[in-house]
């Protein structure tokens, strides 16, 4: 007897509902994805507003839900079990779709389960690729994080190798398109100039590499500004900037980065299979730089499809599934958001 699990996700700027069907051998198969994004609402700020993101999951959360049902053609009735990001993200953000969460729950007599979003971004690969080989290698790059994970077990056994010391990948795309003039979010544009520039025209530093810096651990603040400064100073001598070059440069060194940290520590810890999520797994460098890299060193790489990197409602429904099949046990009705949940 297969399963319906309706998935819930509003940590940040995308009110996420999926739909999935858990099948009795445990594979799982999307049924519905409807996403509403607030993100042109925060673009003149050049960042997440929370308060507007708040309001925003408010308004989008039950149109968004029904949207999801009449795709998959399923009725509210169908369900079985509710998955809900739990955290890490903003509070009133997450509160929305926590409170959604336990209102269908409630109403539907079914089981909870706040789950970790974090979790939710390698979860959704199976969606996409089929079950994960235990244990296999996760790095998560996107707006608010940049961190490799060892997952020995995606319904609950996670463990943090490496982070950020400050920002994140995406925050450092974002940031550095304010700088060259170009829209938030700034990966897109960024990754488009680069293709018609140069990637070696400007040597910008690849942080967190010396022989004493830690070993899994990130570092793109000062990257973020040695680009400010080389377009500052090349501003001051009154040369034009040459976007295309400096976008190419600075995404070359985030690519290598990336992917030299995630294909070292796969070797060294002996796992076969990497997976590559979050908004920023979208980039063209990354993918191309990774795919090259783990060919080479004969590791299984795994990224799904952009639809799917981005926060969405469907893979905190794929997580949902397997943390079911795992036979976990589900939350209480007074679960809260935890803004921190660490994976
Ligand atoms: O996962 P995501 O949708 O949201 C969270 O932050 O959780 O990631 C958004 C981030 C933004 O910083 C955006 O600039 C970046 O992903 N991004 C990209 C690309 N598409 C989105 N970064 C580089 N290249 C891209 N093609
Ligand atoms: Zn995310």
């Amino acid at each position: 007897m297969s399963r319906v699990i309706l998935g819930i996700e509003s940590s940040c700027d995308e009110t996420g509902v999926g739909l999935v069907r858990l099948h009795d051998d445990g594979a799982v198969e999307l049924l519905a994805d409807e996403v509403a994004s607030s993100v042109e609402q925060h673009a003149r700020f050049g960042g997440v507003v929370p308060e507007v993101a708040s309001r925003a999951h408010l308004e989008a959360m039950r149109p968004t839900a029904e949207r999801a049902f009449a795709t998959a053609g399923l009725a509210l009735s169908d369900v079985d079990a509710i998955a809900v990001t739990a955290g890490p993200g903003l509070a009133g953000a997450l509160l929305v779709g926590v409170s959604a969460a336990k209102a269908y729950a409630a109403a539907l007599d079914v089981p909870l389960y706040g789950v970790n979003h974090l979790a939710g971004h390698i979860a959704v690969d199976t969606l996409q690729h089929g079950p994960l080989p235990k244990p296999c290698l996760a790095m998560l790059v996107s707006g608010g994080h940049t961190q490799l994970l060892r997952v020995d077990d995606i319904a609950g056994e996670i463990t943090e190798i490496g982070s950020t010391v400050d920002d994140a990948a995406g925050e450092a795309y974002d940031k550095v398109a304010r700088v060259l003039g170009l829209p938030y979010p700034g990966g897109p544009p960024i990754d488009k100039a680069a293709r018609e520039g140069n990637p070696t025209a400007i040597d910008f530093p690849r942080g967190m590499t010396g022989p004493r810096d830690a070993k899994f651990d990130f570092s793109f603040s000062g990257l973020k500004t040695a680009v400010a400064r080389w377009v500052e100073t090349a501003e001051r001598r009154g040369e034009e900037i040459p976007v295309n070059d400096v976008a190419a440069s600075f995404q070359e060194a985030v690519a290598d980065v990336l992917t030299a940290k995630a294909v070292r520590a796969a070797k060294e810890m002996g796992i076969g299979t990497l997976v590559i999520s979050g908004g920023v797994a979208a980039n063209s460098r990354l993918s191309c730089l990774a795919r090259e890299r783990c060919e080479a060193a004969g590791i299984e790489l795994r990224v799904p499809r952009p639809r799917l990197c981005t926060d969405n409602g469907a893979m905190i429904a794929a997580l949902g599934a397997h943390v079911v099949a795992a036979e976990k046990k589900p939350s209480a009705l007074d679960l809260s958001a935890n803004p921190a949940l660490p994976v």
